[in-house]
């Protein structure tokens, strides 16, 4: 059985000279959502969701061995020091010294960038550990080079879990599952898995476009909405229905039923916000200008038979779902009407990615 044993390195050598990994992670969006997570970022149920390709984050880890064994390193962005992005990352690194106890030999200094507009509001947690933990298991490679791919793909996935749960859905492949459930074989709580199974054409190159409706802070976290779920007079119900919409979405993904799958990933995504607005305490991450889309998407629907479907992630934005045959009918709504609902009328086209690249530096 996989465990989180088996990902412990202890059996490494020390390369002592320096150079850099460079990788590129993308987002992802969860059409089946994690919202709700036990201790080590475990999650309370399976979720699964499409890669994107657009929005990415790039991340060059420059390594440097040293002689002291601990965490070291400084972070860039966009080539210019960072250090609010100090603590997440430090939590990170002490989180996985175990699993990757070579890290403790080198000084890191670690730069990264979005392809995404900086103040887009769009969160690159799962994109950024994706993006790290991908040079991370290049550094393994060098010092442990006697596993198998798909263990270092694996573990990868485990130690972007560990940055940002649902970073793990970002290293490889179009449509991925994590956290266990019966109806998909081999899926693990520890890392994402390809969707095993047969996809109909109707799905390839999916088109997602992402709705900027508010750019500020959230008021409340992921990290905190998680937490919530504890105790929530509705948890254990939707954990539940998590696994049974997996099996659903499953034939859906099979069958190319384009009516299910609206209906499937629709519910999701206001029981996603439902779970928001019924924990305790409430809280409401929809804007006004969000309702306002969902509207006029499902106005648009109506007349026009065009199967687009929205679904929401833990912010006020809206991504707008739809299959590449009618990508330029629906792009025209979207600048045409949408864009209108957007904060300063900013959208992202996006559509079906596959996980990670490595780049090589020049
Ligand atoms: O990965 P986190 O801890 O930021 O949580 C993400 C949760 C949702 O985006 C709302 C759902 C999901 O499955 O991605």
């Amino acid at each position: 059985m996989t465990t989180l044993d088996t990902f412990k390195t202890n059996d490494y050598s020390k390369i002592n000279t320096k150079g850099s990994f460079t990788f590129s992670a993308p987002s992802n969006i969860a059409l089946v959502k994690y919202w709700g997570k036990k201790e080590n970022q475990i999650p309370a149920n399976p979720s699964l969701s499409f890669t994107l390709n657009n929005c990415k984050t790039v991340t060059t880890l420059q390594y440097e061995s040293k002689a002291e064994k601990n965490v070291s390193f400084d972070l860039l962005f966009e080539g210019q020091p960072k250090e609010s992005f100090r603590p997440k990352i430090q939590k990170y690194f002490e989180r996985i010294q175990d699993l990757c106890p070579y890290i403790l030999d080198y000084h890191f200094t670690i730069d990264t960038k979005n392809t995404f507009p900086h103040s887009s509001g769009i969160a690159s947690s799962a994109s950024g550990m994706a993006a790290l933990s991908a040079t991370i298991i290049a550094l393994e490679k060098l010092v442990n080079p006697h596993q198998t791919e798909d263990y270092y793909l694996q573990k990868t996935s485990l130690l972007a879990r560990l940055g940002s749960g649902s970073a793990c859905r970002s290293i490889k492949g179009n449509i991925v599952v994590w956290g266990e459930t019966e109806s998909i074989e081999n899926s693990s709580d520890l890392f994402g898995v390809e969707f095993p199974y047969e996809v109909h054409s109707v799905f390839e190159n999916y088109q997602d476009t992402i709705l900027l409706v508010d750019k500020g802070e959230k008021q409340v976290s992921s990290t905190v909405g998680h937490d919530l779920m504890h105790n929530h007079p509705f948890a254990i119900r939707r954990f539940e229905q998590a696994h049974e919409n997996v099996v659903k979405l499953k034939a859906v993904l099979k069958s190319g039923n384009l009516e299910q799958f609206i209906a499937l990933v629709e519910s999701e995504a206001l029981t996603l916000h439902a779970m928001m607005m019924t924990s305790i305490p409430y809280f409401i991450l929809m804007k006004p200008n969000t309702l306002e889309i969902i509207n006029q998407i499902w106005k648009f629907r109506e007349t026009t038979n065009i199967p687009i479907c929205f679904t929401l992630d833990a912010g006020a934005n809206v991504h707008v779902l739809y299959p590449e045959m009618h990508k330029t009918e629906v792009q025209d709504f979207i600048e045409n009407e949408l864009s209108k609902h957007c904060q300063n009328q900013q959208f992202i086209h996006d559509e079906m990615g596959f996980g990670i690249q490595s780049i090589v530096n020049l």
